[in-house]
């Protein structure tokens, strides 16, 4: 098929430069968009009479067959296209005829295909966001059932204090949150709509901007037309939210995979979201944890493909931009990959209560607390600091635990310790002391997922659409 542009053109495009320019092999799902945008840019041509209004209707109806035959799947797309608009605007006029040359009145490629990305990112935020929500109703009834659960919390992956199950998986509720409102801020960036910044400059034509605004759906229109066809923030915004959220799962896989170590012991994933191996017969392998974990790093070369597309790029629109649409669909494919096979296998996981609360009771969790029992004797931190060390060192020499010490061993170290000193070092103390709002106790935990339940039904309530 010869090009739609080529006019000016002596000779056909080179066999290699068609193939090394075509989009349509990762721009064809663009397609519902791109017909969605112009049946609105058609409609709106009509109302304004720059086009006949009864071309404008051949235009909508002819676009909503070949959107009907797509959806039915008998569509037969193009792989000699150019791009997918190409493909539409070619096919639309093969089947209406004349009419269909006017569809682009008024239009360039660089505001269309700024309109179809900022459409599909639309639909990619508020997707990703729904699997987020899931993930985020997991986390919470999870936390409800843990709230006593104690286990070891750590610092430089040595134990430091007792928390709880609940405290920790609150911890990456939180993320999850943050993560929602990055994607809500990636919505709002991409609901603005570009079509009338033609390709760097505006128009001539009387459009009604306004109206296509209304038609789908937009909450704006771009203020500024060489801006509006050579931004691409939206989707850098959506990448980075993408790396940011994939850093969160891929944290929570690398603790999940350590805690089904034999070496830890106090989570057991379910055989359907685990390996084996061909050679060793006991294997069990946390795949589904590792392979989160090592897609993280595809989805941050994503937002480093664009950062590094867009940097230098002179206004308007570079063909550069083109390379904008694998890496925005990658990520985004890999997030919608991820995040379900992440919430089932998380759902399904075993955690072992015995063997967290025997991994607490290990390797003196209880040191700051014993520090603490003291002050509250009297004594000055840094002191308390001190003894309970001494006790600590103690203990690691001779193969016991700050409980296992008698009170004359104690009152050894200090004078001040008393016979209350060993429920004020029970994990359970240490826990539930700590009660201040964002801290582990129960209580205090308690109440973060009843915040957090409020934040999500409020959320829902005012849904992006
Ligand atoms: N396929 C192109 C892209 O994805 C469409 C815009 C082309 N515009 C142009 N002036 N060549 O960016």
């Amino acid at each position: 098929m010869p090009k739609l542009w080529a006019g000016r053109f002596e000779k056909p495009t080179d066999a290699l430069l068609d193939d090394f320019q075509s989009s349509i092999p990762f721009d064809q799902r663009l397609i519902e968009c791109d017909i969605t945008g112009s049946i609105a840019h058609a409609t709106m041509l009509g109302e304004q009479n720059i086009i006949p209004a009864a071309d404008a209707s051949a235009i909508v109806d002819g676009l909503k067959g070949i959107l009907a035959d797509y959806r039915a799947g008998t569509l037969v797309i193009d792989k000699g296209a150019e791009d997918v608009h190409m493909f539409v605007e070619a096919l639309l006029t093969q089947r209406i005829g004349e009419a269909g040359k006017r569809l682009h009145t008024g239009r360039s490629r660089n505001d269309q295909v700024a309109l179809d990305v900022r459409m599909y990112a639309r639909e990619a935020c508020a997707h990703v966001n729904a699997l987020l929500k899931s993930l985020l109703d997991l986390l919470l009834s999870l936390s409800r059932q843990h709230l006593d659960t104690i286990m070891p919390g750590y610092t430089h992956l040595q134990k430091a204090q007792p928390i709880t199950l609940a405290f920790h998986l609150m911890a990456y509720a939180q993320m999850f949150m943050r993560d929602i409102n990055r994607f809500e801020h990636a919505y709002a960036e991409a609901d603005v709509m570009p079509l009338g910044s033609g390709a760097l400059a505006g128009t001539t034509y009387p459009l009604n901007r306004e109206r296509v605004r209304e038609l789908l759906g937009f909450s704006d229109v771009t203020d500024n037309a060489l801006d509006g066809v050579s931004d691409r923030d939206f989707l850098l915004s959506f990448l980075s939210a993408a790396s940011i959220c994939m850093m969160h799962l891929s944290r929570f896989c690398e603790e999940l995979i350590l805690w089904s170590t034999n070496e830890f012991g106090t989570a057991v994933m379910d055989d359907g979201f685990a390996t084996g191996s061909s050679i060793m017969p006991q294997k069990k392998n946390p795949d589904a944890c590792e392979l989160t974990r090592g897609k993280t790093g595809r989805v941050y070369g994503d937002l480093m493909t664009l950062l590094t597309v867009m940097k230098g790029l002179p206004l308007a629109y570079n063909k550069d931009m083109q390379e904008d649409k694998e890496a925005f669909f990658d990520a985004y494919d890999t997030l919608v990959k991820c995040l379900p096979t992440f919430t089932a296998m998380l759902r399904s996981t075993d955690f072992r209560r015995e063997a967290m609360y025997a991994s607490a009771g290990l390797g003196f969790t209880n040191a700051t607390d014993l520090a603490d029992y003291l002050v509250g004797k009297g004594v000055p931190f840094r002191d308390a600091h001190h003894v309970s060390g001494v006790l600590v060192g103690k203990c690691v020499r001779e193969g016991r635990a700050l409980t296992d010490l008698t009170l004359d061993e104690l009152r050894a170290a200090h004078p001040a310790f008393d016979a209350d000193v060993y429920d004020a070092i029970s994990l359970e103390a240490c826990v539930s002391r700590r009660s201040l709002r964002g801290g582990p106790a129960p209580e205090a935990v308690r109440q973060s997922i009843s915040r957090a339940e409020e934040w999500l039904k409020q959320r829902r309530a005012g849904e992006q659409p």
